[in-house]
């Protein structure tokens, strides 16, 4: 059954209080800010229940530390980590939320924050195959920075800028059909940034607003930019050519996109026939690969039983470092180590198991 949390009673009142100290007039503006449905905040903000993605998500947009928040049954409350004992070490599938638990990608985080911890604040695009890790990478580099150490492993690297406070980070899932609306989109943004949503609430009103009040260093980030290319017709060339000029014109060098996708911006605009100048800004490219033998051997190591050497050299050589295929892989030793198999028939099955993502390799 999915995991799901709810605020516990003494801090329902810190949290409604959180909500215009971080400049969320309404609930609908959390709710929009986040792309969560409306009864979703209504039930966080009550202490009823919602889903764990869900829960921390509304947490870190209210700037509370969702373990802090969160009821937790006597029972469990001398545990530090609780996240280890209820959730898989393995992630398998979903985008990696929770910085606990994405690994490596160490090289291409520096390159990241290192253009955007100096003014002006400078554009990149994320590149990679289906099931690379683009999303989990963008939702790493809006939390890392901001999450407690006593919810990271231990070593985890998290003053990559100098204030991490001042910034605001946006992020636009462009799979979610909604913002692909334009005014639904701009309302995202304008949410995520705490400025009051102007009537109408159009392009130029939005370009308005937010030349006048964006005076913190701001990340938009982009996830599957194809999608709203392609099935958006609201997002035309006018819409980007407009966050170009807000980028390079009006906000003093303090905003930047990062994208994510499959396809390079420039090849994305012409498959998709979009002439704007917005796909050119985009100064720095990385394309996601395996990660490092390290990095893939420390995600190796955090299984909570310790795997066989032989086994982890096995797992490194049909990865050969994917995170998913390690994911995967170590999921499937961990689950034939917890049932008490003996000898390698579980490497069969995991095998099998990688068989729908040997594109990666
Ligand atoms: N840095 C990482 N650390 C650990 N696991 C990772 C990491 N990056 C990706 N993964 C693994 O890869 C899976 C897919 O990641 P993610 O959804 O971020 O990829 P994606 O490139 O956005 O995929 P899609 O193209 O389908 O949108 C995750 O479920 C996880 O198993
Ligand atoms: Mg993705």
């Amino acid at each position: 059954m999915a995991r799901s949390l709810r605020v516990a009673p003494e801090y329902i009142k810190k949290v409604r209080l959180a909500l215009p100290i971080k400049g969320y007039a309404t609930q609908e503006s959390l709710a929009v800010s986040a792309g969560l449905a409306l009864s979703t905040v209504k039930n966080f903000l009550s202490g009823k229940p919602v889903s764990y993605g869900n829960f921390v998500e509304l947490s870190s947009k209210l700037g509370l530390d969702w373990q802090e928040i969160a009821h937790q049954e006597p029972d469990k409350q001398q545990h530090p980590y609780i996240i280890t004992q209820e959730r898989s070490p393995f992630i398998t599938g979903p985008p990696i939320i929770h910085p606990r638990y994405f690994f490596g990608r160490e090289k291409e985080l520096k390159r990241l924050f290192d253009l955007l911890k100096r003014h002006p604040l400078q554009n990149a695009a994320i590149l990679g195959k289906k099931r690379s890790g683009k999303t989990s990478l963008l939702h790493y580099l809006k939390n890392i920075t901001r999450t407690p150490t006593v919810q990271l492993r231990s070593g985890q690297k998290l003053d990559w800028l100098p204030h991490p406070s001042n910034y605001q980070w946006i992020f636009v899932d462009f799979q979610d059909p909604r913002l692909g609306k334009q005014q639904r989109l701009l309302r995202h943004i304008l949410g995520g940034l705490g400025i009051a949503v102007p009537t109408p609430c159009d392009l130029d009103n939005f370009m308005d607003v937010v030349s006048h009040n964006l005076r913190s260093p701001t990340v938009i980030l982009l996830d599957e930019i194809g999608a709203g290319l392609q099935r958006c017709l609201e997002l035309d060339d006018r819409f980007w050519d407009s966050l170009r000029s807000l980028a390079t014109n009006y906000t003093g060098g303090n905003l930047a996109f990062i994208l994510a996708s499959p396809e390079s911006p420039i090849q994305l605009a012409r498959n998709t026939g979009h002439s704007s100048p917005f796909f050119n800004i985009f100064g720095y490219t990385t394309t996601l690969g395996a990660l490092t033998e390290a990095e893939a051997r420390e995600l190796i190591a955090n299984s909570p039983m310790l795997f066989p050497p032989e086994d982890v050299e096995w797992i490194l050589t049909q990865s050969r470092c994917f995170p998913l295929l390690v994911q995967i892989l170590c999921r499937e030793r961990l689950f034939s180590l917890e049932d008490g198999q003996i000898g390698d028939s579980w490497r069969q099955e995991a095998l099998q198991q990688i068989q729908s993502f040997t594109h990666l390799l």
